[in-house]
């Protein structure tokens, strides 16, 4: 059964736990990435692991290896589950972090590669030099590579999905970003599908953000993806 994390991207501590606590027991796991990171700090993570939630940190780190290995071996500290790193930060990284992760054993954070990020698209990439190429044709490239140096699992579009999980070996984590329930605004996500196509395509997490956080009703947008998720 795949599960939902939600996107807690709010600017301050105060906003993260009134959210955590107006989703309430519907969701147990969520995503901390740099906006809350930046303005809190690993406070932060401690106070929503204290209303029983378990954490997935994204920072998405991209630095050479020795600052990577360091950096994840802080993050275990903070008992986070699921870490992100870029792919392109190359193999020697990958494998610094996946190293790093296991010293803590049974409580080693999973490390999660992101290939190419939900918001780019043909036209982004050629600005960064991936000329002709499609993203999908990239994803799976970067995909292939950071499975081969470590990573446990892969950050992908949910439209990228099912061709990843048919090309990686089983136990592989796929968490998708860009998921947006029936009716939704898509905002600056550009390769985005629903709840229930990213599950029957083998996502094993999906992430969302502002179509919970941005409802009028979070606990009930919440149990709505949840019933995507199901169907
Ligand atoms: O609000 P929304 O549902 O678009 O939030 C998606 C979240 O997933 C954001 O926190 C974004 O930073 C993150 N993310 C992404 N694409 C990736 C990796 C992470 O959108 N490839």
């Amino acid at each position: 059964m795949a599960e939902l994390i939600v996107a807690l991207d709010v600017q301050t501590r105060e906003d993260a736990l009134a959210k955590v606590k107006e989703i309430g027991e519907a969701v147990g796991f969520y995503k901390i990435g740099l906006e809350l990171f930046t303005a809190e700090g690993p406070d932060v993570v401690k106070a929503v692991r204290d209303l029983g939630k378990r954490i997935f940190l994204d920072l998405k780190f991209h630095d050479i290896p020795r600052t990577v290995e360091r950096a994840v071996r802080s993050a275990g500290k903070l008992g986070v589950e699921l870490l992100m790193v870029h792919s392109s930060g190359g193999r020697a990284m990958i494998a610094a972090a996946h190293e790093a992760a296991a010293e803590f054993g049974a409580a080693a954070p999973k490390i999660l590669a992101v290939t190419v990020l939900t918001s780019l698209d043909r036209a982004d990439l050629e600005d960064v030099g991936v000329c002709g190429r499609d993203p999908s044709v990239q994803v799976e490239a970067m995909a292939k590579f950071a499975a081969g140096c470590g990573a446990d699992g892969l950050v992908c579009s949910p439209r990228e999905v099912g061709a990843l999980s048919a090309m990686l070996a089983k136990g592989t984590l796929f968490v998708t970003p860009g998921v947006r329930p029936a009716g939704s605004a898509t905002g600056d996500q550009k390769r985005v599908a629903t709840p229930a196509d990213a599950v029957r395509d083998g996502a094993t997490h999906l992430v969302v953000g502002r179509p919970i956080l941005g409802a009028a009703d979070p606990h009930l947008a919440a149990l709505g993806v949840l019933k995507e998720m199901q169907n």
